[in-house]
């Protein structure tokens, strides 16, 4: 999943590569778009009284069904961008079988990867993203890309013009689809 719903997307793009990888290494990979789950901004009330809305369950749903979690994360004034916060608390609310104070995230696995035009690439929002997922007990791989410059990076094609550059994010899909083999 992309943080950022925007048409053009150099995180989405930044993704599908960390895609590539992993799939290239044997995962099963489905892209998420957060954009098309229809999750308000989380309000206490409306819970209250509705309960965790429809579109907060298909996606918590469409997360428990998976091993690991591929993000990308843009930089929205260092920090990560609220569409993803908010899908981060719905996640973490009650589930459908009634269990609370569960995060269904924990022992799961995720890499990381931002992409910025700036020259830090977004490193501050995987930051504050990762404090956040191992809060909620996921195993966060150590390896990760923060792409700086990244409205100049990617070809026509989606692949990153840096040959190198597109070999290293390659290999954190691979490696997470590694580790998620190991951990069985
Ligand atoms: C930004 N951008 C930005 N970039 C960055 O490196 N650090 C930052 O703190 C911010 N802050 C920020 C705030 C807001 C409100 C916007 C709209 C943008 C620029 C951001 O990296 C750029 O828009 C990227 O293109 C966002 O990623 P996607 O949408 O292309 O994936």
């Amino acid at each position: 999943m992309s943080g950022s719903s925007r048409r053009g997307s150099v995180n989405q793009k930044l993704l599908d590569r960390v895609a590539a990888g992993a799939r290239d290494a044997g995962a099963l990979v489905t892209a998420v778009r957060l954009a098309d789950y229809d999750m308000p901004i989380y309000d206490g009330d409306l819970e209250q009284e509705r309960g965790v809305p429809d579109g907060a369950r298909a996606f918590q749903a469409a997360v428990a069904e998976h091993d690991a979690l591929l993000i990308a994360t843009p930089e929205h004034n260092g920090g990560y961008t609220a569409l993803l916060k908010n899908a981060v608390d719905w996640l973490s609310r009650p589930l459908a079988d009634g269990r609370t104070g569960v995060s269904l995230l924990s022992g799961k696995t995720a890499a990381l990867v931002s992409a910025s035009p700036g020259v830090l690439g977004g490193i501050r929002s995987q930051t504050a993203l990762r404090i956040v997922l191992e809060k909620l007990g996921v195993i966060v791989l150590p390896q990760s890309m923060a792409l700086g410059g990244a409205y100049d990076a990617f070809d026509q094609d989606g692949r990153l013009k840096d040959p190198v550059t597109d070999g290293v994010v390659r290999n954190i899909g691979r490696d997470l689809a590694r580790l998620v083999g190991r951990l069985g």
